[in-house]
């Protein structure tokens, strides 16, 4: 661990769209139910947006509300990182809508897609940005429109996914605050169990590939979950070792929200009991690349995660991809 991290997050913003998706209208469009839902995932609600609203207009609110927070102006970010798998257009990156919404005209804008584990890879980038000081102030946001990819005929997907964003701001660190150590991991071989199979070069939009619903999210949830489970929880014990940490200098585990089971099991396999795990699934459902930002958001404002704090970060998604952070708040 380093004595003085290279890279700290000076605040924070989240955005979560207006009209609520409950359970009880889940069961109106599937054959599901509120019981099955919630006893398998942990789900309650989940937030989606309106027709017209996109990924960068839940990315740019929830950037102008971490840019308030750090109390730093548009003009002074070098580099905008927006982790998505729902980028607005094809072509160019999520992130220039947002520079350009934001007024951060100094700025080098750019999109990275690492699933559900988006955040994770860009706040090691934005560590190594600073560090190598490439940058002093790095924007990094996670956002997702899942509802756009999501098939609300497929009861296996449809319960589990939901929209939002949140943003962090992130400057040199000048005390012992900052990002304390990152791990990150992807393995190609099983990205089959969960993916979008269309809307790219491989399989293009065609009326055929409609047909086949290649525009959705497809996923083996038994396969994925155990591979969640196994890489959740050695992500988890592999960044208590790279920080230097033990259990009891960990004062909040902040897992990716896919499902309460597998943050559960995270949270033992380090043994950290239950008051030291955010959770937030209930409310938002699984959000993709957006689930980390808005749970550190939510908890910094509900008093969860106070200055000073330690938390583990930790995620999972399709790739597969899965990793890991410390970082002192
Ligand atoms: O973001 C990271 C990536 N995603 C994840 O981490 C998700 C990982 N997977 C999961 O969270 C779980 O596997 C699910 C929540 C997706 C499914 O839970 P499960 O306990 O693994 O259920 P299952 O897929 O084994 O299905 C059990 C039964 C099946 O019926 P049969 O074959 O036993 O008759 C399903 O057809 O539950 C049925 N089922 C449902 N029933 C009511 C599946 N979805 C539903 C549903 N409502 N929505």
């Amino acid at each position: 661990m380093r004595n003085q991290p290279a890279a700290k997050i000076v605040g924070t913003g989240a955005s979560i769209p207006e009209k609520v998706l409950t359970n009880f209208d889940l069961e109106k469009m599937v054959d599901t139910t509120d019981e099955w839902i919630t006893s398998r995932t942990g789900i309650e609600t989940r937030y989606i947006v309106q027709d017209g609203q996109c990924t960068s207009d839940l990315g740019t609110e929830a950037a102008l509300r971490a840019l308030k927070d750090a109390r730093v102006k548009a003009k002074e970010v070098d580099v905008i990182i927006f982790a998505t798998i729902t980028s607005d257009v094809g072509f160019p990156a999520t992130a220039v809508f947002v520079q350009k919404n934001i007024g951060a005209h100094n700025a080098a804008a750019f999109d990275i897609q690492a699933t559900c584990t988006g955040f994770i890879y860009g706040l090691e980038m934005a560590d190594a940005f600073i560090a190598t000081r490439r940058a002093k102030t790095v924007l990094l946001i996670g956002g997702e429109t899942l509802s756009r990819i999501t098939d609300y005929s497929d009861r296996n997907t449809c319960v589990l996914f939901g929209d939002g964003a949140g943003a962090a701001v992130l400057q040199p660190s000048d005390d012992d605050r900052g990002i304390l150590a990152t791990y990150t991991r992807s393995d190609g071989r099983l990205h089959n169990l969960l993916m979008m199979e269309g809307m790219g070069t491989k399989n293009p939009p065609t009326a055929q590939n409609y047909h086949e619903k290649m525009q959705y999210i497809q996923m083996e949830g038994r396969d994925v979950f155990k591979h969640a489970v196994t890489c959740m929880g050695d992500a988890a014990e592999m960044i208590l070792v790279k920080a230097g940490l033990s259990q009891a200098d960990v004062d909040l585990l902040i897992p990716h929200q896919a499902n309460i089971r597998i943050i559960d099991a995270t949270a033992k396999r380090i043994k950290l009991p239950p008051e030291k795990v955010y959770v937030n699934v209930n409310k938002y459902g699984n959000t993709s690349a957006a689930s980390i930002p808005i749970a550190i958001d939510e908890a910094r404002r509900n008093g969860r995660l106070k200055q000073g704090d330690v938390a583990i970060l930790v995620a999972f998604g399709g790739g597969f991809t899965w990793g890991s952070a410390a970082v002192r708040f």
